[in-house]
């Protein structure tokens, strides 16, 4: 027993200590955050849907680091063909060819629809969104962009400039001009706002950080007949809601639309690595690097370790039919957390979404954080979406089973019920 409390004592000094470097060398305020949001221990491994704490608990992933761990985490595939490359080359010279960027290229190309060909790898979405832009630009010879209301593209400074929440662009201003943002969900507006100089219009098929916000059917196709009639391109990001997540291949195809762009990262590192990478037509291959092949570029863009995860992950969504997965796991979830929905009307508005890229709008946003302290406690964990407080995300593992997602839901239920409860208490 004395071993015991000696040992939890430990723990506690480890976890103190990390969170304690976090506050004086990393982000003091994220610490505050974390801890106050009850995520106050370490992450230590992970695997499949579970993540282990150094507390020695365990938690259900249904973050999935805003849609990362598709294949889930450390899947045995991704880290085997990883372990195999690291062990060969894991890092290119940059001045040969490498077989893995070559492999992972065409395979994107294959299941990339229409005749997206040609793919530019990066490290992150972010930049897997600059290089959308700058291609676009080049390509077309105009500068201006179209981007939505709530839209979220990234932090870096282009793809910041057609991220639509003011809150994180006005402190970094003036931005690269020539965005202009309209509501989501209206082709009239794109329509009013295209022009002759217009680059391109840049949307999600789901709005993540937005909330959830799913395009409405037809949405995003009479966007496409609207660019092609005004000579612009149309920017599909995939970065959260590519690979299977939305219960399709790609969001896009719930429209069977073909995009002159799109925009992959998040889940094509399989969970393992970090990976960025912007697929694009023949026609704006050409034109933006048929001068010079050197005119985009990416250090560690396409490098090995990172393009065999990517491989690996493509391979095992494709064989496990990770899309059908979504579906049917998504509306378990769906339901399940519908069901707690019609229990608490008084503190939930709606359960939106599609496949496993679920959301739930709170009426108060004191209600969502409560809750999302409430499920860590539980051992599951969610979060808010950045543009939108009000909602908790659910982006679980594409391979989460039944058993995990009915015990989110029952921590999910109970966490409202203690959040309530607690306001209750307040008033
Ligand atoms: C749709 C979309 N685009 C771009 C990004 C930026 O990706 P990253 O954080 O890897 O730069 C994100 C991140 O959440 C995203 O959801």
């Amino acid at each position: 027993m004395i071993v015991d409390q000696d040992e939890t004592a430990a723990i506690e000094a480890h976890i103190n200590s990390v969170v304690e470097k976090y506050r004086q060398y990393v982000n003091p305020g994220l610490s505050r955050l974390l801890q106050f949001g009850g995520f106050g221990d370490l992450e230590v491994s992970a695997e499949g849907c579970t993540v282990t704490l150094a507390s020695g608990g365990t938690c259900l992933d249904f973050l999935g680091g805003y849609g990362v761990f598709s294949v889930g985490h450390r899947n045995p595939a991704v880290v085997s063909a990883v372990k195999h490359q690291l062990d060969r080359m894991p890092l290119s010279t940059r001045a040969y060819f490498n077989e893995p960027q070559a492999l992972l290229a065409e395979m994107l190309a294959e299941i990339a629809p229409g005749n997206l060909t040609y793919t530019f790898f990066s490290n992150s979405g972010a930049e897997a969104v600059e290089a959308a832009l700058k291609l676009a630009r080049k390509s077309t010879g105009r500068t201006k962009f179209i981007s939505t209301e709530g839209a979220y593209h990234g932090k870096t400074m282009g793809s910041l400039a057609v991220t639509g929440r003011e809150k994180y662009r006005k402190p970094f201003g003036p931005m690269v001009p020539g965005t202009t943002f309209v509501p989501y969900n209206s082709a009239e507006a794109i329509a009013a706002a295209l022009d002759s100089d217009t680059a391109a219009v840049i949307l999600e098929t789901v709005q993540g950080e937005g909330g959830i916000v799913p395009a409405i059917p037809g949405y995003i196709s009479e966007v496409r007949r609207l660019t092609e009639a005004a000579g612009a391109l149309l920017i599909i990001d995939e970065v959260q809601t590519g690979l299977g997540r939305t219960g399709k291949l790609f969001g896009c195809n719930h429209d069977g639309v073909q995009p002159d762009v799109m925009t992959l990262a998040k889940a094509l590192g399989g969970g393992v690595m970090p990976i960025g990478a912007t697929v694009f037509t023949p026609g704006i291959c050409d034109a933006a690097f048929g001068e010079n092949p050197y005119i985009h570029t990416s250090t560690f863009g396409g490098n090995q370790l990172a393009c065999a995860a990517g491989l690996a992950a493509l391979q095992f969504t494709l064989a496990e039919d990770l899309p059908s997965r979504a579906v049917k796991s998504g509306t378990r979830l769906k339901d399940g957390l519908t069901s707690v929905l019609e229990s608490h009307p008084d503190a939930l508005t709606e359960v939106r979404g599609l496949g496993l890229m679920l959301g739930v709008e709170f009426a108060v946003q004191d209600v969502a954080e409560l809750t999302i302290n409430g499920m860590a406690r539980r051992g599951v964990i969610a979060g808010y979406t950045l543009n939108n407080p009000k909602v908790i995300r659910f982006e679980p593992p594409l391979t989460v089973s039944e058993h995990e997602i009915d015990q989110a839901v029952q921590a999910f239920g109970e966490a409202i019920a203690e959040a309530m409860e607690l306001l209750h208490d307040i008033d």
